[in-house]
């Protein structure tokens, strides 16, 4: 498995581009299930868990084409996928795909609304929490789908078509939102999803299926109006800019100091991140391309954050804000409400020498005058990448093992973070 080294106390200067969202980029590939026409995504980052999707989809017989190399390079632009689902020759999801990601479990609606039968299986245990998908279930049931729990498996059946129906969600969930958006876009009639989840990654599949014909009012708030349409159609979409990215690297520059330009982040996605950033001292501006991001080296105040669904503080910045806050200035007081597990970055931080008291679902991060760089491993995407936040902070050498996490949510992050000046380099293993 590779390594990543990172020795600390470089500051980075320049700029870094920002990819497109992992978690738009999911959802609108699983869009391409709705029509037997050509779906155009552009700025699709090149990452694990999209070609873990890619894999997938090709199982149910998706053909997928990558654009090669062009000679208008845009620096910020991903690959252009072309995604193509003519026939759906097959309705299964397998255990051994949907396993290695839970995003893949949100093929069952849209297969379900395409075919009229879906078997997907259950998404396994994962590192942050339980995460159930009793939403996901209620939701396509609501629009008229028989579900049974198989072997394992998910099974749907819709024999006289999904009709349109209201939707309302006790909690807000972004996959049960996608889900039944997706679905309702070809269920008869129209769906109302109250307490939708507004995270701009709804906003951005919500547009996608606009421009495949259907018709939906509400993008943005917590209720959803789809109009169900028969037959959807291709169309070309761009996927936004990722969000978690550009607070990752917002809150590496903030730990390492300097001054850096985040290449095509739009601030708008992000705005109580950055508030919470520039209440630490941290200066955030907003430039004609993208964010710029600035700390001299004043001390870092400490702040106090609880997670919410968006607008409010996003979980997959809590542990990025986590490492930064070990060496403010202060007591910072972190509670994390969407996942009751998504703590397995604190042992590690305290690896490096953070003094982090865990109670119940809040951590009190009392800052340290420094870090001293260790071994350190993580089990989730966003754990790993706030120990290279702690590894830009610490002094000496810090080596985080399975950075597979790591590559199935940032594309080629030494590269980014090396061509600002940080000192890190990945060990391939033979
Ligand atoms: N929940 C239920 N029942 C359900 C679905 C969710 O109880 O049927 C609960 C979850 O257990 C959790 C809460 O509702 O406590 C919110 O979960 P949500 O459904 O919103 O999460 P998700 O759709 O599984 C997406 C992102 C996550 C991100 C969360 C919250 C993708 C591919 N994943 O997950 O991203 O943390 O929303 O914003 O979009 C990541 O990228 O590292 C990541 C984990």
């Amino acid at each position: 498995m590779d390594r990543i080294s990172i020795v600390g106390g470089k500051a980075l200067n320049g700029s870094l581009a920002i990819s497109g969202a992992k978690n738009a980029a999911l959802p609108l590939m699983i869009a391409s299930l709705l029509t037997p026409e050509r779906l155009t995504l552009k700025n699709v980052p090149n990452l694990a868990d999209v070609n873990t999707l890619a894999r997938i989809l090709r199982n149910h017989g998706v053909d997928l084409a990558v654009d090669g190399k062009r000679a208008d390079p845009s620096p910020y632009l991903g690959e252009t996928f072309h995604l193509t689902a003519r026939d759906i020759v097959d309705t299964t999801a397998p255990y051994e795909m949907v396993n290695r990601m839970r995003a893949s479990f949100w093929v069952l609606g849209p297969l379900l609304a395409r075919c009229g039968e879906a078997r997907v299986s259950m998404p396994g245990g994962c590192a942050i929490g339980t995460r159930p998908v009793d939403l996901h279930l209620a939701g396509l049931k609501a629009l008229g789908a028989e579900i049974d729990i198989d072997g394992g498996y998910v099974v749907a059946k819709a024999r006289k078509g999904l009709k349109g129906a209201r939707v309302v969600f006790p909690k807000v969930s972004v996959g049960a939102t996608h889900a039944v958006l997706m679905t309702a876009a070809l269920a008869k009639g129209e769906t109302v999803i109250e307490n939708a989840a507004r995270e701009p990654e709804i906003g951005d599949v919500a547009d996608c299926l606009v421009k495949m014909g259907a018709r939906i009012d509400g993008v943005g708030t917590s209720t959803l109006r789809i109009q169900g349409t028969s037959r959807l159609e291709g169309a070309v979409h761009t996927v936004l800019p990722d969000r978690i990215e550009t607070g990752t690297y917002a809150f590496a520059v903030a730990a390492a100091g300097g001054d850096v330009e985040l290449k095509g982040a739009r601030k708008s996605l992000l705005e109580t991140a950055f508030a919470a950033l520039e209440k630490t001292g941290v200066g955030v501006t907003e430039t004609a391309t993208g964010v710029r991001v600035s700390r001299n080296s004043g001390a870092l105040e400490p702040i106090s954050v609880e997670t919410q669904p968006f607008p409010g503080f996003p979980t997959d910045l809590q542990a990025q804000l986590m490492a930064l806050m070990t060496r403010a200035n202060g007591t910072s007081v972190i509670r994390e409400t969407i996942f009751e597990n998504r703590f397995m970055h604190v042992q590690e931080l305290v690896r490096l020498g953070a003094d982090i008291q865990l109670q119940g679902d809040t951590a009190i991060v009392k800052g340290v005058k420094s870090l001293r760089g260790a071994q350190v491993m993580a089990t989730d995407l966003r754990a790993s990448v706030s120990l290279v936040i702690a590894g830009l902070m610490a002094e000496g050498k810090t080596t985080i093992n399975r950075v597979y996490h790591l590559d199935r949510g940032f594309e080629r992050l030494e590269q980014k973070l090396s061509g600002c000046g940080a000192s890190i380099e990945r060990q391939v293993s033979g």
